[in-house]
């Protein structure tokens, strides 16, 4: 059966379907029921569902077993073939697993701002792979290329994208409202884009500081603002924040202005989960350490614009993994958070850096 398409309910074999999406009330209107992918493996469905689904795969195909042995009088010579039989169960349950985690986020439609480049291209890149639409939101005129880029290397996913400034909210209003028009839903949401300029306290002046503001903070705020209404509708929805371990763990000299915005960031994870518990909307965040992207090599190049390279080998030094993490890494643990594996997760600001926030000294130890 082709992925997403709508059953009658009334056939037998579409009973067990019907049982899982009515777990999951995916129920619509005309008494249909949607199919989020051709079998009963009920990757949407709450906690355990997955496990059921192998059962019930597997289950007839062990009584099928026992009956045909039974009727043809082979109970005996049945064990000669056990090892066979069971190498068979355990192919179908491989499978099934790996199946169910390659399409943990099909039918899923994911908004990523500021995915032109670094963390928020990982992710959409990672979040394809696990089969979800996506609308990238963001200023540069770099997405442009991106989308390009993206549509070339995923041509059978459906990929959009707006040039648009989180800072404002009348467009992104709009922005909003064409993808819930244009796709019914708006199940993900990360909020990735931001900003890092270094500069001390002192020489900080308020434009600069407003410009970490407004877009790490007022501009996560922006699109929330919008997008969550449209979550409400949903049965189950996540909303993911780019925090940083830079903030609420740890900071360097020149970071005061970024490490408020993303230990706000936090603040902001936890009270809107609390929230948005029993409207099924999961909001968590995701705190980096260094993660190779544009951003990073801007730092690097503010702190030492002849060999910005030293300066990112030192932070590979001082990480004890001995490395940056890449966007791939980011993306990954992204997917998790907006699928149901992550289903008990809600309110949380995840560390993803190396193990760079773990030594208590650098010289205690054997
Ligand atoms: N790279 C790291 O090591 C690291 C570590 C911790 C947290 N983070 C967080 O990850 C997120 C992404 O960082 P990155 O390293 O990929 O940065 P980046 O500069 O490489 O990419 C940021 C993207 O956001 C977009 N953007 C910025 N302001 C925008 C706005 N007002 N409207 C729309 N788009 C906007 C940019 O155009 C760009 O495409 C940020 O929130 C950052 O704080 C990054």
């Amino acid at each position: 059966m082709k992925v997403g398409a709508k059953i009658k309910k009334s056939s037998k074999n579409n009973r067990i379907h019907s049982i899982h999406s009515i777990h999951n009330k995916r129920l619509t209107l005309d008494n249909t029921i949607y199919i989020q992918r051709g079998c009963c493996s009920c990757h949407k469905g709450v906690s355990g569902c997955g496990a059921n689904g192998r059962v019930i795969l597997i289950a007839p195909i062990i009584i099928d077993f026992i009956i045909y042995m039974i009727i043809n009088k082979m109970v005996i010579p049945i064990f000669q073939y056990l090892n066979f039989f069971f190498l068979i169960i355990c192919a179908i349950i491989l499978l099934e697993d790996r199946r169910d985690n390659m399409n943990k986020l099909e039918n899923k439609v994911a908004i990523i701002t500021g995915g032109a480049m670094g963390n928020g291209l990982g992710i959409a890149k990672v979040f394809l792979k696990y089969g979800a639409s996506i609308v990238v939101l963001d200023y540069a005129e770099e997405i442009r290329e991106s989308l390009k880029n993206l549509r070339e290397e995923f041509p059978d996913s459906t990929i959009s994208g707006y040039q648009v400034d989180i800072r404002d909210k009348e467009k992104v209003q709009a922005c909003v409202d064409a993808i819930a028009g244009k796709y019914g839903h708006i199940d993900i949401l990360v909020n990735n884009a931001g900003v890092c300029r270094l500069e001390t306290f002192e020489k900080m002046d308020d434009e600069l500081r407003d410009f970490h503001f407004d877009i790490n903070i007022k501009g996560t705020w922006n699109v929330t603002k919008v997008v969550v209404p449209y979550m409400k509708k949903n049965q189950e929805s996540s909303i993911i924040n780019l925090s940083s371990v830079t903030g609420p763990m740890v900071a360097d000299s020149g970071e005061v202005a970024y490490a408020t915005t993303k230990a706000a960031i936090i603040g902001f994870t936890k009270a809107l989960a609390m929230e948005l518990v029993h409207d099924h909307i999961r909001v968590n965040a995701i705190m980096p350490g260094y993660i190779m992207t544009p951003m990073v090599e801007g730092m690097a190049k503010e702190t030492n614009s002849d060999s910005p390279e030293e300066v990112v080998n030192g932070i590979a030094k001082g990480i004890p993994m001995g490395r940056l993490g890449t966007i791939e890494e980011l993306g990954e643990l992204t997917a998790f958070l907006a699928s149901q594996e992550s289903s008990y997760i809600t309110g949380q600001g995840i560390v993803i850096d190396g193990g760079s926030t773990l030594p208590e000294t650098m010289s205690m130890g054997v």
